[in-house]
């Protein structure tokens, strides 16, 4: 099996496994929340990277055993850590580093963007306070420091309306078959430079 058909494999394995749990406090579960993401990602003309990136923002909710609506109980799952970790040791940067940053994002939105922590879903404002709150303005300067922030603040905006339990979508699968070749391609000749 080549590196991307293994990949492939696992990915569809934690998501048709664990996809089905409901999405924090909506009416849509993990997979459609994943899906609808890489769709909104995709269609803003964005890099396969970070197509990939939307696909997999939250998978770090789905690799830990803390139950599956921990910010219920008052708990950070610290998905993103977990996800990116996961991730980092699959992809390049470019797919983990957004995965990462996309809580900070959210956060530093929070902090600068009028209206953006109003708008936030229920159970984004609940986890908020979880993860830190809005970010201080020294938080906010190193945020936009790191190399993949734009990458992560874009992943956020999409992340925060692909909550649409109506909205039709291509398949896993379908976003696997473009997303793998083109990610793990762009990996290979990198390597080869
Ligand atoms: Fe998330
Ligand atoms: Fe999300």
């Amino acid at each position: 099996m080549t590196n991307s058909g293994a990949l492939s494999a696992e990915i569809r394995h934690i998501y048709l496994g664990e996809g089905h749990h409901a999405y924090g406090l909506h009416h849509l579960n993990q997979l459609q929340h994943a899906l609808q993401s890489a769709t909104r990602a995709e269609a803003q003309g964005l890099s396969p990277a970070l197509v990939l990136a939307a696909l997999l923002h939250d998978v770090g909710h789905m690799v830990h055993d803390l139950g599956h609506a921990p910010a219920e109980e008052g708990v950070d799952d610290r998905h993103e850590a977990l996800g990116a970790a996961w991730a980092a040791e699959r992809f390049p940067p470019a797919v983990s580093e957004p995965i990462r940053l996309h809580v900070a994002a959210k956060r530093y939105l929070c902090a600068t963007e009028a209206g953006y922590q109003a708008a936030l879903s229920k159970d984004s404002v609940l986890s908020l306070a979880l993860q830190g709150g809005p970010m201080s303005p020294a938080e906010q300067r190193a945020f936009l420091a790191l190399p993949y922030a734009q990458d992560a603040l874009t992943l956020r905006r999409i992340d925060e309306k692909a909550k649409d339990p109506h909205a039709v979508t291509p398949t896993l699968d379908q976003f696997l078959t473009k997303c793998l070749a083109a990610v793990l391609g762009t990996q290979a000749s990198a390597a080869q430079a």
